[in-house]
């Protein structure tokens, strides 16, 4: 099986699904925010603080250039910012949950721990454009997770390789 990358915009419930999925498949997993947080021994608002965007999309650049020994792999919502990220990923399968604005703002009501989305709701909604395209043209395929559980998406992504890749 091909590796599988998870990608979407924060609070889509990549990590959540993607150890899900995996322990479903028994197989390995990662989260790059994880990777980052223990290499560096940092958590993700310091290294923004600290470093800035620029280094921790560059910390991103490795930790998914270090972690191709994973079967099943989170990314984060950024990933997409970099051109050699897709191209990683392309040898993979990729698959972009979907989730609506609306839901996004819900799970994130009060969430302190993502730079990037302390800021005002008009910042919040161009960046979510922005990057659904992103998602949306380099994914393999979507899974839609706005009203499902995340039993649910698990379920939906099995059926979905099954029927693509012969899962
Ligand atoms: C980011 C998403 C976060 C984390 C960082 C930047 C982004 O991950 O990598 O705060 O640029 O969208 P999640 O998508 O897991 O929240």
């Amino acid at each position: 099986m091909k590796t599988i990358y998870l990608i979407g915009f924060m609070g889509s419930g990549k990590s959540t699904v993607g150890l899900r999925l995996a322990k479903k498949l028994n197989r390995s997993f990662i989260d790059t925010d994880d990777y980052i947080k223990q290499n560096y021994n940092m958590s993700i608002p310091d290294i923004f603080k600290k470093y800035g965007e620029q280094t921790f999309r560059q910390y991103e650049i490795e930790a998914l250039r270090n972690t191709t020994a994973y079967s099943i792999i989170a990314t984060g919502g950024g990933i997409v910012e970099r051109k050699e990220n897709i191209l990683a990923m392309k040898n993979g399968t990729i698959i972009y949950l979907e989730t609506s604005f609306e839901e996004i703002v819900n799970r994130l009501k009060k969430d302190q721990s993502r730079p990037l989305w302390k800021s005002t709701k008009s910042e919040q909604m161009t960046l979510y454009n922005k990057r659904m395209q992103m998602y949306k043209k380099n994914a393999h395929f979507t899974i839609e997770t706005t009203y499902k559980t995340v039993d649910e998406v698990v379920s939906a992504i099995v059926s979905k390789m099954k029927n693509k890749c012969g899962l």
